[in-house]
C-alpha cells in the first residue's frame, strides 16, 4: 500500500461515508469523516454553516479540517465531501498523504441516493437532477486527477463493495 491513509472522494451519494466505515472496520483502522468533523468543531450542521458563511466559509472549514487530519500519520479511512477536490491545495494533500480512492457512480445512481436528501445545501433547489448533471461534468476530471484508484460504487451491498476494496487496496 502506498501510505498510510485512505481518502474517499467522489460524489454526493457515492457512498462515501457506509463503504468507509465498513473498510475501515476491514481493514482495523480508524475512520473519520470530514463533514462529521466540520459540524462537531463547529457545533452546527452543514446547512448552518452555508446559511451563515456561505459556501466559502465552508469550504476554509473543509480545507483546515483536512490539514488537521493529515497531521496525525496515524492510519485512518477518510471519507471527504464531494466538493473537496475543488481547492487544488486539496488536491495536493491528498495526493501526497495517502491513496486516494474515487468512488465513481452514475448519473441515475446519483439522482437515486440522494433523492430524499435534506441534508446537503447545494441539493437543495427546484432542479436537482440538473445541479447533480453539472456537478458531474464539473468535477469528474478532478476526482480523476487525485485518484490512484477508481471504483464504481454500483448498486452491490456495502459490506461486498468495501471487501472488494479493501482487496484492491491491499494489492496496491
Ligand atoms: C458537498 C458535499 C457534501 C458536503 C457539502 C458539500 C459538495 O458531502 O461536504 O454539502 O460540494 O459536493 P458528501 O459528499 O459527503 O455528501
Amino acid at each position: 500500500m502506498k501510505s498510510q491513509h485512505i481518502f474517499l472522494v467522489g460524489p454526493m451519494g457515492a457512498g462515501k461515508t457506509t463503504i468507509g466505515k465498513h473498510l475501515a472496520g476491514l481493514l482495523g483502522t480508524a475512520f473519520i469523516d470530514v463533514d462529521s468533523e466540520i459540524e462537531a468543531r463547529a457545533g452546527a450542521d452543514i446547512q448552518w454553516i452555508f446559511d451563515m458563511e456561505g459556501e466559502a466559509g465552508f469550504r476554509e472549514r473543509e480545507s483546515k479540517v483536512l490539514i488537521d487530519l493529515v497531521a496525525d500519520k496515524q492510519p485512518k479511512v477518510i471519507a471527504t465531501g464531494g466538493g473537496i477536490i475543488l481547492s487544488g491545495d486539496n488536491r495536493g494533500i491528498l495526493q501526497s498523504s495517502g491513496l486516494v480512492v474515487y468512488l465513481s457512480a452514475t448519473f441515475e445512481q446519483l439522482v437515486e441516493r440522494t433523492k430524499r436528501d435534506k441534508t446537503r445545501p447545494l441539493l437543495q433547489v427546484d432542479d436537482r437532477e440538473a445541479v447533480i448533471k453539472q456537478l458531474i461534468e464539473t468535477r469528474s476530471p478532478l476526482y480523476h486527477q487525485v485518484a490512484d484508484l477508481v471504483f464504481p460504487s454500483g448498486s452491490t451491498q456495502p459490506l461486498k463493495l468495501a471487501k472488494k476494496l479493501a482487496e484492491a487496496v491491499s494489492a496496491l
